[in-house]
């Protein structure tokens, strides 16, 4: 079941033991509940109070489109729609959007050099220009002066490999017509940075764990094992776990990672590999480690007992290589988006998809018990739909010496992987409406 509505009903509404007539009852409970919710819940959003921003607060900027609350008035008052309960924000198609992109290399210093395609000569920009429209509502384009009122006060971590980088860069330069994060980074590493908005006390951070768990970079003293990472599938990555408490929001993810030779651990044991080219170690599919991973990574989030926060999936982004894979001169040169009838997730993206998901599953039970909140940002049918997104080969310059010489795993800035940031802000007013709920719904229950 995709984690796209809302909480309420489920939990309960799954409930079959009791007896037809108390069934009834509680269905009569239910909603008289829901309609008095969705009769009180706009008085618990203050939403619509965004702070009247000065010019002086706006960066300056050549950017096409300044959104604005006045400009959008829509944005800003949750709209209770009875859509959003069924409708599936992640399914549906691309559509054109002539008002995007919402920055530009010019106005955003936050853009990676590898994602700058303009930069490098990309010389299309149509795949710049589509929103994205799920079939059964709509997707507010994102508003960043909302979205920074929604998490004042609060931190969000972005947990994996480049391609959470990537997200984690397009958010700042989505929020950049409103403000610029100042750099508090406690270390030189570019691998963990520290973002803080000052005006809103909003913190934003990145932690480099491709693989969730702890892990070695290739040995170079043994040249028989050249190459290979080491992964203990069963270990925590203390480089992220042992910061969960400080967040309110963390995003996990990972997949491209677990394609690369590896030697697999468990309890400092040696169980198996993926690509080791050694007899005496069995060699598994990629899908093997990855599963691990996630649960431990799962159990490393569970295992701490004071972290009330809400932790997101951010499901596997589809590569696009077209006619080779990745070292064998694969590219993705397409222009625009593919319609969903054109295109099935299918071999290792579906594989990687469906591991996750399966992992996830498992979480989602055990967070029941635990009080867990676990969510799906699901964006890989979406980005299925984007073999047109991605650098490419205008991430470097044309004479450059790089190892993805043709990169069709990132995205180009400004480009698709900005509308994260609409589910984004989506589920984070998900999750606003359903903390007003339970208190509600506890305030209820007690009288
Ligand atoms: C931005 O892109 C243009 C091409 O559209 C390029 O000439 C320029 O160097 C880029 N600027 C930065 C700061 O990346
Ligand atoms: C800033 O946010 C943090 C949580 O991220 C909170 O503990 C702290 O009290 C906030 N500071 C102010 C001045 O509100
Ligand atoms: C595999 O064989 C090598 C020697 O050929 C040995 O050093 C290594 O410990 C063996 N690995 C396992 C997992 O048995």
């Amino acid at each position: 079941m995709k984690q796209t509505g809302l909480g309420f009903g489920s939990p309960h509404g799954k409930n079959t033991q009791g007896t037809t007539h108390r069934s009834t009852s509680k269905t009569l409970l239910l909603i008289t509940l829901t309609l008095i919710i969705l009769t009180v819940i706009p008085l618990y959003f203050p939403f619509n109070k965004f702070p009247s921003l000065s010019s002086s607060n706006h960066p300056s900027s050549t950017s096409p489109d300044t959104i604005s609350p006045a400009n959008h008035p829509h944005d800003q008052l949750i709209t209770i729609d009875d859509n959003h309960h069924k409708c599936d924000v992640f399914s549906g198609e691309w559509v054109p959007n002539p008002n995007a992109p919402y920055y530009h290399n010019t106005t955003c210093w936050a853009i990676h050099e590898h994602q700058n395609c303009q930069k490098y000569g990309r010389p299309d920009s149509d795949y710049m220009k589509w929103k994205w429209k799920p079939d059964e509502c709509d997707l507010p384009v994102f508003n960043p002066y909302q979205f920074l009122e929604i998490v004042r006060d609060k931190a969000l971590a972005f947990v994996g490999d480049s391609v959470g980088r990537n997200q984690m860069q397009s958010l700042i330069c989505m929020l950049s017509r409103v403000e610029y994060p100042i750099d508090v980074s406690t270390t030189k590493d570019e691998n963990f940075k520290r973002w803080y908005y000052e005006s809103y006390n909003f913190t934003l951070a990145t932690y480099w764990s491709p693989f969730l768990v702890k892990f070695k970079e290739p040995s170079t003293d043994d040249p028989t094992l050249a190459g290979i990472f080491s992964l203990y599938l069963d270990e925590f990555d203390n480089a992220w776990t042992n910061h969960i408490d400080d967040f309110n929001y963390l995003i996990i993810n990972g997949g491209h990672w677990f394609s690369r030779p590896s030697l697999y651990y468990e309890k400092g044991q040696i169980i198996g590999c993926k690509y080791c080219q050694k007899d005496n170690i069995t060699d598994y599919p990629m899908t093997f480690g990855y599963h691990k991973a996630f649960r431990t990574a799962y159990k490393a989030i569970m295992s701490r007992k004071n972290f009330k926060g809400v932790v997101m999936l951010r499901t596997f982004a589809p590569t696009h290589f077209e006619g080779g894979d990745w070292n064998k001169g694969g590219d993705c040169p397409r222009k625009k988006p593919f319609k969903s009838n054109e295109i099935r997730l299918e071999g290792s993206n579906l594989e990687m998809y469906l591991s996750q998901m399966e992992e996830f599953k498992w979480a989602e039970k055990k967070a029941k018990d635990n009080g867990l909140k676990l969510r799906l940002l699901d964006i890989t049918q979406p980005m299925l739909l984007r073999p047109d997104g991605h650098p490419s080969k205008f991430g470097h310059w044309p004479n450059e010496n790089v190892a993805l010489y043709n990169d069709c795993v990132h995205w180009c800035l400004p480009g698709p992987i900005d509308t994260w940031s609409d589910f984004l802000l989506h589920m984070l007013k998900m999750e606003g409406r359903r903390s007003a709920e339970g208190k509600l719904y506890s305030k209820l229950i007690k009288v």
